[in-house]
């Protein structure tokens, strides 16, 4: 079993996804109030985690870096699990355990870290030290689908949101574990090639990570600032995962 996982993201026109680059909307008012309203409609999706790419928490929350040189690796990779004290718990996807943490908390939200089996003793008694709950993704950390059924079965997560970045997003939709989008696409159009989209799956030329897939709409919403919030269920027939290279 795993949990109900809704990729909920705001992107410009052209699916890019760097705030930071965004042009003003016409209402006047600045893309941070604009954009503000992203954070009502997670709550609205009610879920019990959200989740992040390392990149992004390091970018907007945790920059520091754990030091890992020289240091043994782990060798026990049980699933640690402190005492949650808040409503929603944030997953960061963190292979490398490389985010070193000032607290627990991020947002207000308890921190659990999604780990390799290549991090080092040391940084688990970091996460210990500061109550951080940790669970492991296989031997490099990309085993999604394992850290989702850990999360259902340890942490008893039946919804959680995937938060991105692109790179987080186009792996769990090159794993087949998305299944909805919910989209609120910003007044604004980013137009440099390059900047990351939505979804940044890597693979071979011919890989096409949304084979065999059709999305519905089920809901399509004006919002404040000419930002229209979209919701597509994903279905996936047998055939999604052998249409694959
Ligand atoms: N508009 C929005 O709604 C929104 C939301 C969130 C973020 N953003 C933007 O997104 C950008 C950052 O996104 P990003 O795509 O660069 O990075 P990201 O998706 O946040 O993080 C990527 C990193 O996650 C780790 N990771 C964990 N599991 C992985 C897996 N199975 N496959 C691949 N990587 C995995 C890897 O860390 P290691 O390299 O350590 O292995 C990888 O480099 C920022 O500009 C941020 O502002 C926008």
């Amino acid at each position: 079993m795993r949990p109900q996982i809704i990729c909920h993201m705001m992107t410009t026109l052209d699916g890019r996804i760097d705030g930071d680059r965004w042009n003003l909307p016409h209402s006047g008012r600045s893309v941070d109030e604009a954009t503000v309203g992203y954070y009502d409609i997670s709550d609205r999706l009610d879920a019990q985690a959200w989740m992040l790419g390392r990149n992004t928490v390091q970018i907007h929350h945790a920059p520091h870096s754990f030091d890992h040189d020289g240091l043994p690796l782990a060798t026990q990779y049980e699933p640690f699990l402190s005492q949650r004290t808040t409503r929603r718990s944030l997953v960061v996807l963190d292979p490398k355990g490389r985010i070193r943490y000032e607290h627990g908390r991020i947002e207000g939200d308890d921190v659990i870290a999604v780990l390799s089996e290549q991090v080092s003793d040391a940084y688990l008694a970091h996460l210990r030290e500061l109550d951080i709950s940790y669970l492991f993704a296989g031997q490099d950390g990309h085993d999604l689908a394992l850290a989702m059924q850990t999360l259902a079965d340890l942490f008893g997560m039946r919804r959680v949101l995937l938060e991105g970045g692109g790179e987080v997003n186009g792996a769990f939709l090159k794993a087949g574990l998305i299944d909805e989008v919910s989209l609120m696409l910003y007044p604004g159009i980013d137009g440099l090639s390059g900047i990351h989209t939505l979804f940044e799956c890597h693979g071979p030329a011919g890989l096409l990570p949304s084979a065999g897939a059709t999305l519905e709409l089920t809901h399509l919403e004006r919002l404040q600032d000419d930002i229209v919030w979209l919701r597509y269920l994903i279905h996936r027939s047998a055939l999604s995962s052998s249409a694959q290279p």
